[in-house]
């Protein structure tokens, strides 16, 4: 029996990567420790809350006494840590939220599971692993023309969100090479799939095309993104906890990179096809050019070729399959979507973040 602690496992990824998980292996537990921020949904894992090899913990990573409760449950053998803050628009209202997740979160994590790994009985401590979850956005924006990101890229986090994540990188890495610890990062591109909050781009233009609210397209629409479907991520995760090297860092990314423009347009195009009645057709007649975002990423592009050669990955699932998936989940799973935009949060979220871009000419 292996004993998973999960993160961060209400969230986008971490529910995707429960289910995935609790479906493809036997004779585990997974322990979920998540402290329900806005972006924590127990809705998420609804379908295996009463499994009982799955146990939910409210618990905050910020807090000292709720890592000491931990410990009673503590007998882990993998350690999955996708609990952050994680909304580059929020870290710009909002910095110190993400250093105090991400950073102090991160750091206390480490802290306690060092102890725990310094004091297991040998066969554990071999076969102890923390898996960091990070993402591309640590390496900084790329210019037309120049090359992806490798794991070799050196580090250039623009918003608070990518120097937040940068930070904990950071420290994770110091942990193994001060004191071994058995510790692997990952730095993966945009997610997108089933159970995403909608304040990210892809839901978001699901929710509002929709509702025929307009799609805001923040400055030109030129800005690229290297698009991933979350199941390919988490197969990527399981790989990696597997058979990863501790002290490595693996980039993950999707190989394809549309504009924000093309995206939209072709989440435009396939709600036409799926919704054929709806009186907003055709959808694209709804994007809007907004205020754009400062210190806004001009292009995320990943080169996952360590991962591909030395184990085997790759994406399966094509953008524009999967996004016809994904956006078949919503349409079929509108009281998930509904509980989620009712929520007073929400609302006020979009509001704050919407108000002050004003319609504008790219
Ligand atoms: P998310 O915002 O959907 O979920 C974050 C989860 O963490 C939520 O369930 C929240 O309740 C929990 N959480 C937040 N603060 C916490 C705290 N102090 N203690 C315990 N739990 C806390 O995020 P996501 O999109 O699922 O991303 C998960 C991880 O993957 C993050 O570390 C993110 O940086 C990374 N990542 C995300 C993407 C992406 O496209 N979404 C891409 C690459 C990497
Ligand atoms: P987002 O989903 O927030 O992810 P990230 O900023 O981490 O890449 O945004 C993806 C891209 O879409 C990014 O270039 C910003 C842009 N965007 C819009 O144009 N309009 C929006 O309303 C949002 C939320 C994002």
């Amino acid at each position: 029996m292996e004993h998973y602690l999960i993160t961060g496992g209400a969230g986008f990824i971490g529910s995707n990567f429960i289910h995935q998980l609790i479906s493809s292996r036997q004779d585990i537990h997974i322990t979920n420790l998540d402290a329900l921020t806005y972006a924590g949904n127990p809705d998420n894992l609804k379908s295996v809350s009463n499994f009982p090899n799955y146990t939910f913990l409210n618990l905050d990573i910020c807090n000292d006494k709720d890592l000491v409760e931990l410990f009673v449950y503590s007998d882990f053998d993998k350690i999955v840590h996708f609990a952050a803050e994680s909304h580059v628009d929020r870290s710009i209202e909002n910095p110190m939220a993400f250093i105090q997740t991400n950073v102090v979160g991160t750091a206390n994590l480490l802290r306690v599971f060092l102890n725990f790994w310094q004091n297991a009985p040998q066969p554990k401590k071999e076969k102890f692993r923390f898996l960091h979850i990070s993402t591309d956005e640590v390496y900084g924006s790329l210019e037309k023309g120049e090359k992806s990101f490798s794991e070799l890229t050196p580090y250039s986090p623009n918003s608070p969100y990518a120097a937040s994540k940068a930070a904990s990188d950071h420290l994770v890495r110091a942990y193994f090479t001060t004191y071994g610890f058995p510790a692997m990062i990952t730095n993966c591109s945009n997610n997108y799939g089933p159970y995403q909050f909608p304040e990210k781009l892809i839901p978001l233009v699901i929710m509002n095309a929709l509702s025929g609210k307009p799609i805001p397209v923040y400055g030109d629409g030129g800005q690229i993104r290297d698009w991933l479907h979350v199941s390919d991520h988490c197969e990527a995760l399981m790989d990696v906890i597997d058979n990863g090297q501790p002290g490595q860092t693996y980039n993950i990314g999707g190989d394809n990179q549309p504009t924000n423009l093309e995206i939209v347009n072709k989440i435009c195009s396939i709600l036409d096809e799926e919704c054929p009645e709806s009186k907003f057709c055709p959808h694209s007649q709804l994007i809007t050019y907004v205020k754009d975002r400062p210190g806004h990423d001009r292009r995320y592009a990943i080169n996952f070729s360590k991962i591909n050669k030395e184990l085997g990955w790759r994406p399966k699932i094509n953008l524009d399959e999967g996004l016809k998936k994904t956006i078949q989940w919503y349409l079929a799973n509108q009281e998930w979507v509904k509980a989620v935009v009712e929520k007073p949060n929400y609302s006020e979220w979009i509001k704050a973040n919407y108000q002050n871009r004003r319609e504008v000419k790219p």
